[in-house]
């Protein structure tokens, strides 16, 4: 018995490599485990072994099944994959150039992202981000806007039905969820989790229900600022803004703050920029954003020490920034995913 069990086993694990399609798989069980196979025959034989022997050999017999049953899963693992192979055909090797003639480029506008948030990083910004789908008290109550205050209104705001107001939000359980109208709701989440020293710049996607002309859109990009610290001034906002304007439309940029209002920042500005080369824009101020400094009733609004901190803000539209750099006239273009308008700024990276 114990030399039959030795036997079956050498001869199937010597046949084993052999075998490739399943065919021969199936043959080779069936010549070991099928009804007239040789590890049948051995249990079979069981019968004729002396009462005294039968544990021993029992014993052996299902040891030998086991590794009899490990060979067939391997082969039958290397067999399967034999077929996937066969299937899938030759390897591709994918560090071969692409059949198509260009490779891929960013999108514009996530080129121009990448080069204002690089200019902050020079300024020791770090990038923050936010949600999209934000609850009313983010984006506008803690930014000290009044329930009164028109940019709530639904004629520009975005809000999801009455029904899917904020259960979860005990402490204001009126509120609504909205798509974000600005991301000036990062700088609440931010400082919400990382009190000042807070210096971020907030890159994100807006929503309006403005498009009445070709320079809006219902959808669009903003990049928010906050820089929270000790002793921060007008006189850092316009120096930064100033570095911003030189490093993206070169050193013959200028800007100009002109008083403005904005309910989270006191005082408040419209950043204009005028440069000799913008094409028909040139030498003209264009307004390009808001800006200000932190009013203390939003540091309030976030648990942090007005008396002790300051801060200043800006939001510039992402779209406008990328329209004036490359002369596009009509904010659609981003969108349309047109390769003819896309593929001008493949070589831009
Ligand atoms: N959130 C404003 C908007 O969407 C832009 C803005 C203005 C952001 C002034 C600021 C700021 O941080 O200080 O129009």
């Amino acid at each position: 018995m114990q030399q039959q069990l030795a036997n079956i086993l050498a001869e199937a694990t010597a046949a084993a490599p052999a075998i490739a399609a399943r065919p021969d798989f199936e043959a080779f069980k069936a010549r070991v485990a099928g009804p007239n196979g040789t590890l049948t025959a051995a249990m079979k034989s069981m019968a004729a072994v002396p009462k005294a022997d039968k544990p021993a050999a029992g014993k052996l017999l299902n040891q030998t099944k086991g590794e009899l049953e490990k060979l067939f899963a391997a082969t039958l693992a290397r067999v399967e994959q034999n077929e996937i192979a066969a299937r899938l055909g030759p390897p591709i090797d994918p560090s071969l150039p692409s059949p198509d003639d260009e490779a891929g480029s960013l999108h514009p506008l996530t080129q121009v992202r990448e080069e204002v948030c690089g200019v902050f990083r020079k300024l020791g910004f770090t990038v923050a981000d936010g949600p999209e789908i934000e609850t009313e008290w983010f984006c506008f109550d803690a930014l000290n806007t009044p329930a009164s205050h028109p940019a709530r209104d639904m004629q520009d705001t975005l809000f999801f039905p009455a029904a899917t107001r904020c259960p979860d939000a005990p402490k204001h359980a009126s509120e609504a969820y909205l798509l974000r109208s600005h991301t000036s709701s990062v700088q609440i989440r931010t400082m919400l989790k990382q009190p000042p020293p807070v210096r971020i710049v907030a890159p994100g996607r807006c929503f309006r229900r403005d498009t009445a002309d070709a320079t809006h859109s219902a959808n669009f990009h903003q990049i928010e600022g906050l820089w929270a610290d000790k002793n921060v001034t007008l006189r850092d906002l316009k120096s930064i803004l100033d570095f911003f304007v030189r490093e993206m439309f070169g050193s013959s940029a200028q800007i100009r703050l002109r008083p403005s209002f904005f309910p989270f920042t006191e005082p408040s500005f419209e950043m204009d920029l005028k440069s000799p080369n913008l094409g028909r824009l040139s030498d003209r101020w264009l307004e390009i954003m808001g800006c200000g400094l932190v009013n203390p009733k939003v540091f309030e609004n976030v648990g942090i020490d007005p008396a002790q901190w300051t801060g200043l803000a800006f939001g510039v539209g992402l779209e406008r920034i990328a329209m004036l750099l490359h002369g596009i006239d009509d904010i659609r273009h981003f969108y349309a995913n047109d390769l003819r308008f896309l593929r001008q700024f493949a070589s831009a990276v």
